[in-house]
């Protein structure tokens, strides 16, 4: 979601005049977009404006200013604070205040400003439509937030607090920024929200769920692919299980975090589902779509997590089977009701445990990319990959896959025999002919170039 804030950042700024800078020289604003998800990420906002306090030192030894200004959740969760911390900072928001950027920065030239208040205003009434016609901006496989802020309150998570209460954006503006950005050249949408699966956006005096938004999106034509991140177990709805069965552009890949695979640890953790319920989930979604491929995150070392109960959590990671996981140390955040309780984990025996838990997931990982060899998978293109001649592109299940190909064919779809799995891509042959390509319009785009590659 930082990635998308941060491009709707750039397109208030370009609409105020501002533009990219090429050197560290030339830089007159710098924004740090922040996460504050666990410490480690928080951190590295001390160390980055560390480094390039030292452009802005010398900028100002040549009597030239560079502002800097910290966005995103540390500075949410931070405010005055980080101004003790760092007082060379001008600007600190949340992420609740940037389509307030221009008039922050006019007052950030006089003294220093913190704006943390969650506005009454939403500031998706308030920001411009994105600036950029230019499809290697947007980027074949786009983000769309749809819905921000938790009212779950999972009691390690400062999520809550910084991003606020839940809401959802109205189903007429999404499928506007949807359409936006298939002209610009998505052929891939990701809808994104903290707790993407609760949405419940108004569309006229009707409330459409997010199946309902994933069906209403998939008749845009241009459209091919539909992604949507990330999901809690409680908000899983039957008719959104039942879309991933039913709507053919939805891809068959979901992340949908489990955490532990304790009851006691899910229940002090107030996930409000136990491992069963977890299961049972999966169950339906597999019945639902047969060759979903499931993703997950995990925390290991939660307050009072005994050996026993982590344990519980390998044999659910084991039993799951997972496409692809996330895992974490856990990390107290300041304010959370997990970070003051006694019985924290020492942080030996989290690494540890973090070790076991990644060595099944990994071996899970290996063994799905494996059974992708021999198949053909429709590969939408993205971009060139790092040798000459190769193009990388995602499957259906989301592995990155690398083809050796001299033609451009990003935004497009065409088979790929996989030749090769490793842990964390896949390789493979396209039989495009370069010479068959037609220009890609948005209208084409829906056309896949099959009947050339077979
Ligand atoms: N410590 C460790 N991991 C955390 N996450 C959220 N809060 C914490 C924390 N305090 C992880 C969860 C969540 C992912 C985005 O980050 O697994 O799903
Ligand atoms: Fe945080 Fe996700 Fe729990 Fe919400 S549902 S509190 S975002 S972990």
């Amino acid at each position: 979601m930082n990635v998308y804030d941060s491009a709707r950042m750039a397109d208030i700024l370009t609409a105020n005049g501002y533009a990219a800078a090429e050197t560290p020289e030339d830089v007159d604003l710098v924004i740090l977009n922040t996460c504050h998800i666990r410490e480690k990420a928080a951190e590295k906002l001390y160390s980055e404006l560390g480094r390039l306090n030292r452009f802005k030192q010398a900028r100002r030894r040549k009597g030239k200013n560079m502002v800097f200004a910290v966005g995103g959740c540390v500075g949410q969760a931070e405010g005055k604070e980080l101004l003790c911390r760092a007082p060379f900072v001008d600007l600190v928001m949340g992420p609740q205040n940037y389509h307030r950027l221009p008039q922050l920065l006019c007052r950030a030239e006089t003294e220093a400003v913190v704006e943390i208040e969650f506005p009454a205003e939403s500031k998706f009434d308030h920001l411009p439509e994105s600036s950029s016609n230019d499809t290697s901006e947007t980027g074949v496989s786009a983000f769309l937030t749809i819905q921000e802020g938790c009212d779950r309150f999972c009691t390690f998570c400062v999520v809550p607090y910084t991003r606020g209460a839940e809401y959802s954006r109205a189903v007429g503006d999404i499928e506007g920024e949807a359409r936006r950005l298939i002209c610009q050249g998505a052929r891939e949408i990701t809808l994104l929200g903290q707790n993407v699966n609760a949405y419940h956006g108004s569309d006229g005096d009707k409330e459409l769920s997010l199946a309902n938004l994933i069906h209403r999106l998939a008749e845009i034509e241009g459209l091919e692919r539909l992604r949507y991140t990330t999901s809690h177990p409680r908000d899983l709805s039957e008719d959104l299980i039942a879309a991933h069965g039913d709507v053919a552009k939805l891809m068959p890949s979901l992340h949908l975090p489990v955490q532990s695979g304790s009851d006691r640890i899910l229940k002090a953790m107030n996930r409000q589902h136990t491992a069963k319920d977890y299961c049972r989930l999966v169950n339906e979604l597999r019945a639902a779509r047969p060759d979903i491929a499931l993703s997950s995150d995990f925390i290991v070392g939660f307050p009072g997590e005994s050996d026993s109960e982590f344990e519980e959590t390998l044999a659910l990671a084991e039993k799951i089977d997972y496409a692809q996981a996330y895992s974490f140390k856990y990390s107290p955040r300041p304010g959370t009701p997990a970070a003051e309780t006694d019985y924290q984990v020492p942080e030996d025996i989290k690494s540890a445990r973090l070790a076991a838990l990644q060595s099944v997931l990994a071996r899970s990982q290996s063994d799905f990319n494996a059974t992708m060899i021999g198949r053909t998978l429709p590969v939408l293109f993205e971009k060139p990959g790092r040798h000459a001649n190769q193009m990388l592109g995602r499957s259906p299940y989301g592995q990155w896959v690398h083809t050796d190909l001299s033609a451009d064919v990003r935004g497009r779809i065409a088979d790929v025999f996989i030749t090769r799995a490793h842990t964390n891509s896949l390789a493979g042959q396209s039989a495009i002919d370069p010479n068959a390509l037609t220009p890609l319009n948005v209208s084409q785009a829906a056309v896949m170039v099959k009947g050339q590659s077979a």
